[in-house]
């Protein structure tokens, strides 16, 4: 089979942003305890954070973190993680029904982001609470000092602001099972009262407001609308959140979701440009994908876990060679909309829905979805270019027409290095795809990386990583043109330099 893609360095859709390859730590089973920090573990550091985490974290070069949720931040006290430790009271945490110590708190993990070298997307709790417990936080985090909350926080040990610049009003305030649930008008009030607080207390600062949890909320893209018509001036991105499953097993179907991603930033785009229209504005309201992933696989366990126990295994999702699959197309659509989708996270980073995890055992692995992230995360830093690509295609139960070789090209001017990320969504055809690269003569092939499996199935285990990537991948230049040979269901990165 084959396929055709047409490029050139000048078609650009734009320069993309890093913080689309984020990720998120949520207080939720073991991201925290007995995932980023846990003091007994013969790796901890001096404040009990992993090292050997803090290393695979470091390894996927995650720009930025959203925290500390997630549905738990609609409950959350920020004040109880702050001072001494052993003072800190112990809580009912609503949204996932188990007690949260307060052990780590938001200097835990403002010190935690920069051993991981990441800055951190704070969210703040617009379910319980509103305007005056986000201005204290945003005082306490970053001014600098002579107030109340500045100087408590200096009298716990962090003389300098912690200057965090992204903000996030609330989480998913458009689900019913949010503690603090809000109608569109409800939320966009208080999203643009909070939001203009936060902005007096430190104007350089960024924020994201709540768009639709899903494509399949009876709200969206009305909420989006709403809350943008009344929120517009004081927030400068809007969220999204999607995750996909393969519940019935139908893995063309599965692998054809990327399509409903597509979908759904389009409609976002529309959505804020005609509230721009509507206001006149001159302003532009960005993306933050800010929570996406599959998500399925932990679904039933999790039914079964008791109420109230101390970070529980919760969403332990172990993810298979398909995942990664689907993971790499989801990517690839993020970095097709890189003019407008300027933040996103991969939910989440450990343990829970992540390509990391650990045992109770005290050891770490990657699971399969963690090579497509890092190679994307690593490699697709420069320019999205366009692409025209002509590939053969297929229809699936929910879709139509849908190209079976998905790709997202990145130049990078700096290091004039060329990367092509393509997934073949065939499951049993092998497409020769050829790159018109006209435009980047004399480049040579630096390397072909590919992550294939027999077994669709196949996932990684602590003692065992069966779904890992080689770079003996099939690619050749000759005559102006790349020929890459993409395996039956593959995911595949190609540089040139
Ligand atoms: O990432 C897991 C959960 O998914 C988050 O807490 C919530 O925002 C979303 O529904």
């Amino acid at each position: 089979w084959k396929a055709k893609m047409l490029l050139d360095k000048n078609y650009k859709i734009g320069v993309i942003d890093k913080r689309i390859y984020g990720s998120f730590i949520e207080h939720l089973g073991r991201a925290v305890y007995g995932g980023i920090y846990e003091p007994n573990h013969p790796e901890a550091d001096e404040q009990g954070f992993r090292k050997d985490v803090i290393n695979l974290v470091k390894e996927l070069q995650v720009p930025i973190v959203r925290y500390p949720g997630g549905n738990m931040v609609s409950g959350y006290h920020w004040e109880d993680g702050i001072g001494n430790a052993s003072d800190r009271p112990r809580r009912l945490e609503l949204a996932w029904r188990t007690i949260e110590t307060n052990e780590v708190g938001t200097n835990e993990f403002m010190d935690w982001s920069k051993k991981v070298h990441a800055d951190v997307m704070m969210a703040v709790n617009l379910g319980t609470r509103g305007i005056d417990a986000a201005r204290n936080l945003i005082e306490y985090t970053n001014h600098s000092h002579g107030t109340y909350w500045s100087d408590l926080r200096r009298s716990h040990g962090y003389e300098n602001p912690h200057n965090i610049k992204t903000w996030c009003l609330g989480n998913e305030m458009d689900g019913p099972w949010q503690v603090g649930h809000k109608t569109a008008v409800e939320y966009g009030r208080i999203a643009q009262e909070t939001g203009k607080a936060m902005k007096l207390v430190d104007s350089s600062i960024e924020l994201v407001a709540c768009g639709s949890s899903n494509t399949d909320m009876p709200t969206f893209p009305e909420y989006e609308a709403t809350v943008l018509d009344l929120a517009y001036d004081e927030v400068d991105y809007i969220s999204l959140h999607q995750y996909y499953g393969n519940k019935s097993d139908d893995t063309p179907n599965y692998l054809a979701k990327s399509m409903d991603m597509d979908h759904f930033i389009q409609t976002v785009i529309s959505t804020c440009d005609y509230i721009k229209a509507k206001k006149r504005s001159k302003k532009k309201i960005m993306l933050s994908f800010d929570e996406w992933n599959v998500w399925y696989h932990s679904n039933e366990a999790d039914q079964k876990v008791e109420p109230w126990s101390v970070a529980p295994p919760l969403l332990e999702d172990i993810y298979n060679f398909e995942d990664a699959l689907l993971v790499g197309s989801m990517l690839i659509t993020l970095l097709k909309h890189a003019d407008r989708v300027k933040m996103a996270c991969m939910a989440q980073l450990v343990n829970v829905i992540a390509p990391i995890m650990t045992d109770n055992q005290g050891s770490s692995w990657r699971q399969s979805i963690f090579y497509p992230y890092k190679h994307v995360s690593v490699f697709g830093r420069g320019i999205s270019l366009h692409s025209i690509i002509d590939s053969p295609k297929y229809d699936s139960k929910d879709f139509t027409d849908v190209p079976y070789i998905d790709s997202a090209v990145v130049y990078n001017e700096e290091k004039e290095e060329l990367t092509i990320f393509a997934v073949n969504k065939h499951l049993e055809e092998n497409i020769v795809l050829d790159v018109d690269i006209r435009s980047f003569q004399g480049y040579e092939l630096i390397e072909h990386i590919v992550l294939e499996n027999n077994d669709l199935k196949a996932t990684n285990t602590v003692h065992r990583s069966n779904v890992v990537p080689h770079n003996q991948g099939e690619s050749v230049i000759e005559d102006g043109e790349l020929q890459i040979q993409c395996t039956s269901a593959s995911w595949n990165v190609i540089r040139l330099r």
